[in-house]
């Protein structure tokens, strides 16, 4: 079975102009107006394609599709929010493709033994608020649902995730987790090179790394840069900085896997000509390996309580993320990497650098995804592409490792 490849790729046209940037990038931060737009494009279209609509309190949108059966679902899904300047493949893709499954199944007619499910999952970005992958970690039921709606932007701290879905109309009446599956694939491009360097056509994700994220916060005295001698200065710019360096440094000089980024930074009163009294960074670890994870937030950690002490500086610490790496179902993968070579197309086993939805989604029922490749490896950027035919295969691949589970 085949999907409409041209319905697929109006389809992510039209949402790659919600929230248009550039010539052909996407920004459309979680629980924004942007978000709310496309949302409401989903839900119209659910309902043109058939599927009754649920949504759950932390604003999770699922569309079910019916089957012989009384039964969990077979699920697919992703999510609609990006990143700042983003692209329009990195989580629409899931979605659309998901649509367009069902869509498929519903022009040729079939029903399947056991239901099927589309689900947007909200925030999986985490630009605006943490933690990332929030809805399906709320879906998951993995951390505490009343902490997680209270979680405040960034930007704004009026703002909550509970404000905000309420202000776009997307905090539902289902209770987070009240809605058993029986399994879940999320198609994603890989936002990385491997594919596309080895000439392959399919990833079959066996898991996905760990991911820590914390924010550091140091504070100092903010004084004159030309008259306080440099023994004197309670300089938190410069603290920040020498940790910044150790991070890069730590990571560069390990032997096992691990990376780290720091995204963030700010300085106050953030002047020429003034001593920083605060600095505030962010820093992303990750590694595929647990103990690699833990090894390296506390060698960092370590080294920031040293730079810190006798220092007469300050250091807060908030641990905003930490999900450790997660293995795929071996099942799932397997199926996954049945049905590309059915369709004639290669495939590689392989992890996934980047977060996503179906980490969380492991823990609930029997998960795996596709991953289809990123021209140069570029993601998290508003040049992301991937090539229609490999958009059309990871759709393929999704539609029927979906359709087998269903039929199972
Ligand atoms: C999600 O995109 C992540 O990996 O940060
Ligand atoms: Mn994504
Ligand atoms: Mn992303």
């Amino acid at each position: 079975m085949k999907i409409n490849i041209q319905r697929l790729m109006q389809n992510i046209e039209r949402y790659a102009q919600i929230g248009k940037t550039g010539e052909i990038g996407v920004e459309r931060i979680t629980l924004s107006d942007e978000d709310k737009q496309a949302r409401d494009l989903l839900k119209s279209q659910m309902t043109a394609a058939g599927l009754e609509i649920y949504v759950d309190e932390i604003g999770n949108m699922i569309g079910l599709r019916r089957g012989r059966q009384d039964v969990p679902p077979v699920a697919m899904g992703s999510h609609l929010d990006t990143v700042y300047q983003g692209g329009r493949y990195d989580g629409a893709l899931g979605v659309l493709a998901g649509l367009e499954a069902i869509q498929t199944l519903n022009d040729e007619g079939i029903e399947t033994e056991k239901p099927i499910a589309l689900i947007n999952f909200t925030n999986e970005e985490g630009v605006n608020y943490a933690p990332d992958m929030m809805g399906s970690h709320a879906f998951a039921q993995l951390g505490d649902l009343g902490k997680i709606l209270a979680s405040q932007s960034y930007d704004d701290p009026t703002k909550s995730v509970d404000s905000e879905l309420q202000r776009i109309g997307y905090k539902g009446d289902l209770k987070c987790g009240d809605f058993p599956l029986d399994s879940f694939i999320e198609l994603h491009i890989e936002q990385g090179p491997v594919l596309e360097l080895e000439g392959t056509d399919i990833g079959a994700v066996e898991m996905v790394q760990g991911i820590y994220w914390t924010r550091y916060t140091i504070q100092g005295q903010a004084n004159h840069a030309g008259t306080t001698p440099l023994q004197y200065r309670k300089d938190a710019g410069y603290a920040a900085s020498e940790i910044i360096k150790f991070a890069g440094d730590y990571v560069r000089n390990s032997p096992t896997q691990i990376l780290s980024t720091v995204g963030t930074i700010s300085f106050e009163p953030n002047a020429i000509n003034i001593v920083p009294d605060k600095a505030t960074f962010t820093l992303d670890l990750r590694s595929v390996n647990l103990e690699t994870l833990k090894d390296g937030q506390e060698a960092i950690d370590n080294f920031a309580n040293d730079i810190i002490q006798n220092s007469g500086l300050s250091l807060e610490r908030d641990e905003m993320v930490r999900f450790s790496p997660v293995q795929f179902d071996d099942g799932v993968v397997s199926l996954i990497a049945d049905k590309a070579g059915e369709l004639g197309l290669s495939v590689k086993r392989m992890p996934s650098g980047a977060g996503h939805d179906a980490q969380m989604m492991a823990s609930v029922c029997p998960t795996a995804m596709v991953f289809v490749p990123s021209v140069n490896g570029i993601s998290h950027n508003v040049n992301e592409f991937t090539k229609e035919e490999d958009l059309e295969n990871g759709a393929n691949v999704l539609l029927n490792a979906c359709f087998e589970l269903a039929n199972r």
